[in-house]
């Protein structure tokens, strides 16, 4: 097996540079994941691996083999796309050989193997079907099948999952990942879906315009994002504005533009907060509380302006005094109606502050909170 470094990678197109300088690395066996909006780099990076573009700058490496300008089919790496890319007047069992036979390798083995994956992609039995007579989940095997089959050094999935229904997606989201763990081949794998992004992946990068925001595992992209994009784009978010009131190594607090101090912490290490500057407190919808946490809370008068009930929980945007409503999610064992007046808790520990200077987005956080406030 193999892992996968990324040095300085760099690629463009005309005036567009479509991955700037990735510094990546790849464990061994892991599934890896870039995740980020449309245009973001993602299919770039993966053809640069797979050897379908040369870079201008930069090479990747399989172990300790620069990999950069062996060609693509000396790379031993198997792809699965979109749209599957599957021959449809042929067969199953010869759409899953083709890679085989192209290596010339013996009929009865031939036979063998794809046997094996189709049972192991739970084809079994349907090697005479063609793509028509199969679901989009069952083609979408058929790809999978055909990749694996010649026992690549690097998976790579282009979005893989996109033309499936939803119900689909999630099934083979654990059908993927149980086979990539089964082989333990070293995947790289691409979407803009965060959620298929964080029930699959061992770590995901976050990428935004060419550029790497953040790696981490699952759990650390969603609770510790390490600034604004990655808070905005993972899951859902409330941004508050304000300044800096004091700093005490993790322990930050702010001053919202309208005078509501809030205690929080930083995900950030590396940085220093000062008294005064500019910064922006994070808080996901689903750490509001409408009952006192028993220590190390912040307090926040409001109204509520909306509400909606969703079985689980409540729904609410709430006015706290600011320019615009915070996004909450209420228990739905409390009474809650529009134009209540609650206080609402959050817990130090989830309101994560996030500095201004220094981050490509704060100025579209900035107007995103400032429109809001022509719209009320
Ligand atoms: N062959 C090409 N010629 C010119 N520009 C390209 C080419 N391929 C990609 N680009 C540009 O490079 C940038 C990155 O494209 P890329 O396909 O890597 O994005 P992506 O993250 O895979 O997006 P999506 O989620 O829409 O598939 C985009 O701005 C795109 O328009
Ligand atoms: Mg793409």
């Amino acid at each position: 097996m193999v892992t996968i470094d990324l040095k300085e990678l760099t690629k463009r197109f005309g005036e567009v540079v479509a991955c700037d300088h990735i510094d990546l690395h790849i464990n061994d066996g892991e599934l890896f994941t870039l995740l980020g909006p449309s245009g973001c780099g993602k299919t770039t990076i993966l053809r640069c691996v797979a050897g379908f573009y040369t870079p201008e700058e930069g090479q990747v490496f399989f172990g300790e083999t620069d990999m950069t300008r062996v060609p693509p089919n000396n790379r031993n790496t198997g792809m699965v796309f979109q749209n599957y890319a599957i021959w449809p007047h042929m067969k199953v069992f010869d759409n899953v050989a083709f890679g085989l036979k192209i290596r010339k390798i013996p009929k009865d083995e031939i036979r063998k193997k794809v046997l094996d994956i189709l049972e192991l992609v739970r084809l079994g039995g349907m090697e005479n079907r063609t793509p028509f007579q199969l679901s989009g989940g069952q083609q979408q095997r058929v790809a999978l099948a055909r990749a694996l089959v010649i026992e690549p050094r690097v998976l790579l999935f282009d979005e893989p999952l996109s033309n499936l229904d939803a119900k689909l997606r999630v099934e083979m989201r654990h059908e993927i990942k149980r086979i990539q763990k089964e082989f333990g081949i070293t995947t790289i794998y691409v979407t803009h879906d965060q959620e298929e992004a964080l029930s699959i992946s061992d770590r995901i990068a976050v990428m935004e315009l060419g550029h790497i925001r953040q790696v981490d595992s699952p759990k650390d992209i969603y609770e510790e994002p390490q600034n604004l994009f990655v808070a905005d784009f993972i899951g859902s978010c409330t941004f508050l504005h304000g300044t800096i009131t004091s700093a005490n190594g993790k322990k930050i607090t702010i001053e919202t533009s309208w005078g509501q101090q809030l205690h929080g912490r930083t995900t950030r290490n590396d940085l220093t907060f000062s008294k005064g500057e500019e910064a922006f407190a994070a808080i996901r919808p689903e750490d509001f509380r409408v009952r006192e946490p028993k220590a190390d809370f912040n307090k926040l008068s409001s109204t509520i302006e909306s509400l909606v009930f969703t079985g689980r929980y409540y729904q609410v945007y709430a006015d706290v005094g600011g320019t615009h409503p915070v996004k909450a999610e209420l228990a739905a064992d409390s009474e809650i109606k529009v134009k209540d007046k609650r206080d609402l808790f959050i817990s130090y520990r989830d309101v994560i502050i996030l500095k201004a200077e220094g981050d490509p987005f704060a100025d579209r956080i900035r107007s995103l909170l400032e429109g809001k406030a022509e719209a009320d």
